[in-house]
């Protein structure tokens, strides 16, 4: 795989795999939670593939992103109430964004917790992100701790939400897609901000 995110920018949205791992990511989100009039925020955007599903629902998308290229596909898009934004999420650029800092309804990370440097540390900045209410959710692949790859077991996804401070949370594997080594299963985490 290449170091960079931004190699895979011109390829991505129209990578079956990748087109068919969004639409299933987006059916279970509306069987979880209601888009309607919500304000959204999408972690780890890329090109916008969910991001675009979730702002024909949604009142407003902020989609965020550290791959210059991915967030280059996505505002050659020009969604109407998608805001992005090209950065790692720090509590630096909390401080001084009040987009981010005026807070979510709902957060979603489809497959992209897996990809940053500290998972725990990410999930406390997003809960500080979510509003009173308010849901985290998040997919990536189901990898037990023993296997090798990327992705996190059901149990490591409930222990991280759980350290970051959510009471309310449940984890279940919602759809798996079929790949050249098999069957790949996706977990889903839904957190509350009870
Ligand atoms: C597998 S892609 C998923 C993109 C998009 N969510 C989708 O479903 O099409 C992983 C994305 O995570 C992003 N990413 C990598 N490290 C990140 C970080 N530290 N914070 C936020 N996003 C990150 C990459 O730039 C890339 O766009």
């Amino acid at each position: 795989m290449s170091e960079s995110w931004d190699d895979y920018a011109d390829g991505w949205d129209s990578n079956e795999a990748v087109i068919l791992y969004c639409q299933k990511a987006h059916e279970s989100l509306l069987n979880n939670v209601d888009l309607e009039g919500r304000k959204v925020l999408d972690f780890g955007c890329g090109t916008g593939l969910l991001t675009e599903r979730i702002s024909n629902q949604a009142s407003s998308v902020v989609a965020i992103d550290p791959s210059k290229k991915m967030i280059s596909v996505l505002k050659g898009k020009h969604l109407n109430n998608v805001h992005a934004i090209n950065s790692e999420l720090t509590q630096e650029l909390i401080d001084n964004d009040q987009v981010l800092r005026s807070g979510f309804d709902i957060i979603v990370a489809s497959s992209a917790l897996a990809f940053v440097s500290d998972y725990q540390e990410t999930l406390k900045l997003l809960k500080l992100l979510l509003r009173k209410g308010g849901f985290l959710v998040q997919w990536d692949w189901l990898k037990e701790r023993e296997e090798p790859g990327i992705g996190f077991s059901e149990e490591l996804i409930e222990l991280a939400l759980e350290q970051a401070g959510f009471s309310k949370y449940s984890t279940s594997v919602p759809f798996s897609l079929e790949g050249s080594d098999g069957s790949m299963k996706v977990v889903m985490g839904i957190a509350e901000n009870a």
